[in-house]
C-alpha cells in the first residue's frame, strides 16, 4: 500500500481537540466548510455543552437566513463528539485547542504522533506555547504548525499561521490553503513569543495597567481613552477583565520569559490582583465589579 500524500484534497476528516471557548467554534468552522469533524473533549459536561452551543449557533444562522435548514442538518451530520483522543486514528488533519499548558500540549502531541497516520498535519491553536517544543516531541516536526484562530472562531476573519524552522513548505502551503478554504485571511508568523496578535494586545493591556498603577489616570478614563479616542469596542482594562487576569498574566509572563526584556515585565498591579484571585468577570471582580450574570456593576 502506498502512503497517502498530504494535500488539501486529501483532507476529508478533521480532528479538533478541546471543546472549550475556541474548540467548539473551530469545530463548527471545519464542519461548515465541508469536513467530517471529530471533536475530542475528555469532560462529558463540556462536550455536551459544546454540542448544544454549536446547534444553537447553527440555528441562529438558519433564523438569520444565512444557511438553509437542510444545510444545518448536513453540517451536524458531519460532526461527531468523542471522549478519547484515540478516536482521531482516522483523521487527515488535527487542530488542537486544549488548555493553554505546555505540558498538556506536549502530551497531546506525543499521543497524536503515535495515533495519527504519517501524512497527517498536526496544528495547535495555542496563543503562547512555543511551537518548536511541540514539534520536537513528534517524529514529524515538518508537519507541526500553529493555526491561531481568533475568538469567536466562527466570526473572526484573521488567522495566524505559525511555522518553525522545521516546518516544510509543503505543510505550510496546505495549512494556508485550508485557512483560505475556511474563509479566513491568514497571516504568516515565525515561532516568536506570543506571535503577533497576542504580543500586541498583551503589550497594550499591560501598558494600560501600568498607567493605572502609576496614577496616570483612572480606570474609567484609561478605558474611555481607547473606546472614544481610538474607536476600540472595549477599553484595555475592561478587556483584561473579560479575558481573565490569570490568562493575561500568563501571556505577559510568556512574553517576558521569551524575550528576557524589561519592557515585557508584568505590571506589579496585575501580579497582586491575580495573587488574591481577582481575575475579572469570571470571579466577579478585578478592575471592575461584576454581577452573577457577568454584567458590569455600576
Ligand atoms: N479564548 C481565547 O480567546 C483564545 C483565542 C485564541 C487562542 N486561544 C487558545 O486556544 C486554546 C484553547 O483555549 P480556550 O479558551 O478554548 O480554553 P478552554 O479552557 O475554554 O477550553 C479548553 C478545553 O480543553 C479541554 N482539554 C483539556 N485537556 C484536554 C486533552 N488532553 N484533550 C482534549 N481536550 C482537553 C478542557 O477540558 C477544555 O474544555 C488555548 O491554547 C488558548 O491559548 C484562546
Amino acid at each position: 500500500m502506498t502512503a497517502k500524500k498530504t494535500s488539501l484534497k486529501n483532507i476529508k476528516k478533521i480532528g479538533v481537540l478541546g471543546a472549550g471557548q475556541m474548540g467548539k467554534g473551530i469545530a463548527q468552522v471545519a464542519a461548515q466548510t465541508g469536513f467530517e469533524t471529530v471533536m475530542v473533549e475528555p469532560y462529558d459536561e463540556v462536550r455536551k455543552k459544546a454540542k448544544k452551543g454549536i446547534i444553537e449557533s447553527l440555528d441562529r444562522l438558519v433564523e438569520l437566513g444565512k444557511i438553509k435548514k437542510k444545510e444545518r442538518d448536513q453540517i451536524l451530520d458531519r460532526m461527531t463528539f468523542a471522549k478519547d483522543i484515540e478516536s482521531l486514528n482516522d483523521v487527515d488533519y488535527v487542530i488542537e485547542a486544549a488548555v493553554e499548558s505546555t505540558a498538556v500540549k506536549e502530551d497531546i502531541f506525543k499521543s497524536l504522533d503515535r495515533i495519527c497516520a504519517p501524512h497527517v498535519i498536526l496544528t495547535t491553536n495555542t496563543s503562547s506555547v512555543r511551537l518548536g517544543k511541540l514539534a520536537s516531541v513528534t517524529n514529524r516536526p515538518e508537519k507541526v504548525l500553529g493555526m491561531h484562530f481568533m475568538y469567536p472562531a466562527q466570526k473572526m476573519k484573521l488567522l495566524e499561521i505559525i511555522r518553525t524552522p522545521a516546518t516544510s513548505d509543503e505543510s505550510y502551503n496546505i495549512v494556508k490553503e485550508l485557512a483560505i478554504h475556511m474563509g479566513k485571511q491568514p497571516i504568516t508568523v515565525t515561532d516568536s513569543p506570543c506571535f503577533v496578535t497576542s504580543r500586541l494586545i498583551q503589550t497594550f493591556i499591560n501598558e494600560a495597567i501600568f498607567c493605572l498603577y502609576q496614577g496616570v489616570s483612572s480606570k474609567e478614563e484609561i478605558d474611555a481613552a481607547m473606546r472614544l479616542g481610538m474607536n476600540h469596542p472595549m477599553g484595555p482594562l475592561e478587556l483584561a477583565d473579560f479575558i481573565g487576569l490569570d490568562v493575561v498574566l500568563s501571556m505577559q509572563q510568556a512574553l517576558y520569559d521569551g524575550f528576557q526584556e524589561p519592557k515585557y515585565r508584568p505590571c506589579p498591579l496585575l501580579l497582586s490582583l491575580v495573587e488574591v484571585g481577582h481575575l475579572g468577570r469570571k470571579t466577579g471582580k478585578a478592575f471592575y465589579g461584576y454581577n452573577a450574570d457577568g454584567s458590569k456593576k455600576v
